[in-house]
């Protein structure tokens, strides 16, 4: 029982502009039970991962299977019963829920498609709205009389209606205060605990998702950059950018700004650098990183890592080793740590 992605590539095509490759070749697998954290900047392509993974894209290559059957695009007709167990919660919740609607009747809809019987679905409404802290009156209401983190927490109890055994949350905390992410974390633990939900949690912050994933995948410009096991990826990256990610985050002292820990900006997919992709902005670039693309190696056993500094042929690390000698600043001080 799981979600695979094989080689998914995701290019968007508009009237007469440059092709926007924005997922290239990710290979990714979510189990039953587990939650995979899929993190990156603004602009890598995870939106747009989640979206094919859930049939809301059509990839454009490569493939997406569900519990080992192909998932297919969402069209008019109703969606295949076979994938009604995968449900997603897109970016921005107020795209998916009907503003004439009252919440209730939209949170209900998901459970008759998932033929929840009638009897049960009020005690089951109740259940939802407590558990996402909604109050018992949000029901009745409409979703242009809630804030932007209550209709993220009403999107939330429409997915969960539909008892999907894989769920794909595209910045579920993004418009919560800190204490609402907490909660909704501690929620979304419980459920891939107890219920064995498996999900795919999307965010640009890596020190929220850490604390509830197992997995962590970091991406960067449509790819996969690295990925392990959340509490080995956050003690010691592998890869430069999810060091840069890791030092951007706000310390207790004040410490890990952004402009010193990851210079420069995001690149346009259409249009995107040479080699490494991430080498114009990082650190210990050297001359091959320039041309050829490294491709995602398993470093040690579920532990994998697209950079040539992890390239397992001693000669290529030594080429990186003697290029980062003529960098005028230290890799520590650019990526705002300290030397130890
Ligand atoms: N419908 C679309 N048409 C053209 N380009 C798009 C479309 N949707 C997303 N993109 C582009 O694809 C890239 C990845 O976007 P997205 O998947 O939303 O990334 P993220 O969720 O990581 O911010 C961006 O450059 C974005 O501008
Ligand atoms: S391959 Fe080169 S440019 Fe890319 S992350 Fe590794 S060292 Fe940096
Ligand atoms: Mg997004």
């Amino acid at each position: 029982m799981s979600l695979e992605l094989e080689a998914v590539t995701v290019v968007f095509r508009g009237n007469g502009r440059r092709p926007v490759p924005a997922v290239v070749e990710v290979t990714l697998q979510v189990e039953r039970g587990q939650v995979v954290g899929l993190v990156g900047e603004s602009g890598s392509g995870k939106s747009s991962l989640g979206k094919a993974a859930v049939g809301l894209l059509r990839p454009t290559s490569g493939c997406v299977r569900f519990n080992g059957k192909p998932v297919s695009a969402i069209g008019r007709r109703a969606r295949p019963s076979s994938q009604l167990g995968l449900q997603m919660v897109l970016q921005n919740p107020f795209e998916s829920l009907n503003p004439r609607r009252t919440v209730g009747n939209q949170i209900k809809d998901a459970m008759r498609a998932s033929h929840l019987s009638k009897r049960l679905q009020d005690a089951r409404l109740s259940q939802l709205l407590g558990v996402l802290g909604l109050a018992p009156d949000t029901a009745g209401k409409f979703p242009h009389q809630f804030s932007g983190g209550q209709r993220q927490r009403v999107a939330v109890a429409r997915a969960l209606a539909a008892s999907p055994s894989m769920l794909i949350l595209d910045e579920p905390f993004a418009s919560l205060d800190a204490s609402a992410q907490a909660q909704l974390a501690n929620v979304l633990r419980v459920l891939a605990d107890e219920e064995q939900v498996g999900m795919l949690v999307i965010s640009h912050d890596l020190a929220i998702v850490r604390h509830i994933a197992d997995r962590i995948a970091v991406m960067y410009l449509g790819t996969i950059v690295e990925s392990g096991v959340a509490s080995d990826v956050w003690s010691s990256a592998l890869h430069p950018y999810t060091e840069a990610l890791i030092g951007a985050i706000p310390k207790v002292d004040g410490r890990g700004a952004l402009p010193i820990a990851l210079p420069g900006e995001i690149a346009d997919p259409a249009n995107p650098p040479s080699g490494c992709r991430f080498h114009p902005r990082c650190p210990h670039a050297f001359a091959v990183c320039q041309v050829d693309s490294p491709v995602l190696i398993e470093a040690s056993p579920g532990r994998n890592v697209a950079c040539w500094l992890r390239h397992p042929d001693e000669a290529v690390r030594a080429s990186g080793a003697d290029g980062e000698a003529d960098s005028d600043a230290s890799s520590d001080e650019m990526l705002g740590r300290d030397s130890v």
